[in-house]
């Protein structure tokens, strides 16, 4: 077998699609492995998202350029593949700066990558130059139909693309142009991959999509399928124990059948990811948004009244152009009423080709630079207090995996949290009731409740 190395940058989805294309190339010869040195083909999986983002994309080809120079030298095969969101920004760019790269292919046409990679190998063996394949199209026929069933033997949790792109345009984000328009795929589709899932034995599965709770479908029954909906259906996959979806939108959100799968079903998890952006209405409405602070907190609210151990997690930016300390600070009245359990905060990053970009009053970067830590420090606080205000509570954790001391496991909370569980048994691959002893920002800690633990010889 010839080797296959994918560095993964960005969200999920791109997780998801690293794992995608390693899937489509394996039947061509490629396993993976873990040494970039060692690569036949070199996969790097970018995003675009914010300037620092896109940077590194730069600096990581400059750096594979000498491992796929050595496979050439020593007459073996070494292709350099870019792939992902900047693949499909700024594709020709990638080519004209690093015209070593040989296959650069976009988020949507990457099903193609066997065929592009063959069109690349065959070009070396007939010319001395640089094959530079690129595709960067749309392609009618959607990537799905030619993939084949995820392999996820060993794995307890995983991701399961339904939704990609974007038809919402917030004027500071380069998804809509990176990923295109929003597509769903069929239930169908979905279910099956789902079921494939679960036979393979994994117990949680996290829906993805950049706008997932835009999900929409023709029902069996001639309807329509929502988020909601799916999530119900997927709910009666036997052996199935955890869904998770994400991202939301807060226009989206509405849908009275995930309000219903949240107060009834004990596998939709009581966590929610919604970003909000920002507390002020001015700044919103400048984002292109399309909601204002009280809906989202409306939005908030009916989740609340539907799962009330709810807990709830956002995106934020500060630095937005034109944010006055007015505006900031509505942002993080909106966070105090709100109460996160866990959030992520960014610097405003000006993308080429999207509107805010060419705003006037851009907020200087020391500004910026306060207001994030100001932010950060609210948020961090909740999330502190969020996670002790599970000290003494028994809760269930999906175990994941062995941790790097002895008589440890990781695994996660319904509430997504990091749980180091001290047991003297190997408990990974269940889910097992953890009395929570301690917390910290980012980590639970506790030990299982029937007693299979360590410290105390008399339980073991
Ligand atoms: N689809 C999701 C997430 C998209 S990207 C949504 O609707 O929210 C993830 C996050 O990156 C965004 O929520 C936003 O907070 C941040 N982001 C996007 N563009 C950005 C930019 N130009 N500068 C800084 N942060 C940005
Ligand atoms: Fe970007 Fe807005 Fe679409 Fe989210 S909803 S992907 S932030 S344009
Ligand atoms: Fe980045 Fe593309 Fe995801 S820009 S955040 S990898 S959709």
């Amino acid at each position: 077998m010839k080797k296959l190395y994918v560095k993964t940058y960005g969200c999920q989805m791109n997780v998801y699609d690293s794992d995608r294309m390693a899937q489509l190339l394996r039947p061509h010869g490629y396993e993976m492995t873990d040494a970039p040195d060692d690569a036949n083909i070199a996969i790097i999986n970018t995003c675009h998202i914010r300037e620092k983002a896109t940077e590194k994309t730069f600096s990581e080809v400059g750096r594979f350029k000498k491992y796929r120079a050595k496979k050439r030298k020593a007459g073996e095969e070494g292709l350099l593949v870019v792939a992902g969101c900047v693949a499909q920004a700024e594709g020709a760019e990638i080519m004209r700066r690093a015209p070593y790269v040989d296959v650069v292919v976009g988020p949507q046409a990457y099903h193609r990558l066997p065929e592009m990679i063959a069109q690349a190998k065959r070009s070396i063996e007939t010319f001395t130059g640089n094959p530079q394949v690129i595709d960067t199209d749309f392609p009618v026929e959607s990537k799905f139909d030619h993939m084949p069933l995820p392999d996820s033997r060993s794995s307890l949790s995983s991701f399961l693309s339904i939704q990609e792109g974007c038809d919402k345009f917030c004027a500071f984000c380069v998804v809509p142009y990176t990923r295109g328009a929003e597509y769903s795929r069929s239930a169908a589709e979905i279910l099956k991959e789902a079921e494939h899932l679960v036979n393979q034995g994994v117990k949680e599965i996290t829906l993805l999509g950049q706008n997932v709770s835009a999900y929409k479908v023709q029902s069996p029954q001639g309807g329509t399928w929502g988020i909601g909906a799916l999530c119900t259906e997927i709910a009666n996959i036997e052996g199935l124990e955890r869904i998770r979806y994400t991202t939301s939108h807060p226009r989206d959100m509405m849908d009275p059948d995930l309000i219903e799968a949240h107060r009834s079903c004990p596998k939709l998890m009581p966590f929610l990811h919604l970003p909000v952006q920002s507390g002020s209405d001015r700044i919103l409405e400048a984002m292109n948004r399309k909601h204002t602070a009280k809906r989202y907190e409306e939005v908030i609210e009916v989740f609340r009244e539907a799962r009330p151990d709810m807990g709830f997690s956002s995106d934020f930016i500060v630095g937005f152009p034109g944010e006055t300390e007015e505006d900031f600070e509505a942002t993080l009245e909106l966070i105090r009423k709100i109460n996160y359990a866990q959030a992520y905060s960014f610097k405003y990053s000006p993308r080429p080709g999207t509107p805010a970009a060419t705003l006037d009053l851009q907020v200087p970067t020391n500004i910026q630079d306060i207001r994030l830590e100001r932010i950060q420090d609210l948020l961090f606080q909740q999330q502190r207090d969020f996670n002790n205000s599970f000290v003494g509570k028994t809760i269930p954790v999906l175990v994941e995996k062995l941790g790097n001391q002895k008589n440890q496991c990781l695994g996660k909370s319904p509430h997504q949290q990091s749980v180091q569980i001290e047991s003297s048994h190997d408990i990974v691959g269940k889910i097992i009731n953890i009395n929570i002893t301690d917390a910290g920002l980012k980590v639970l800690m506790g030990r299982p409740e029937s007693g299979l633990y360590v410290s105390d010889k008399t339980k073991i």
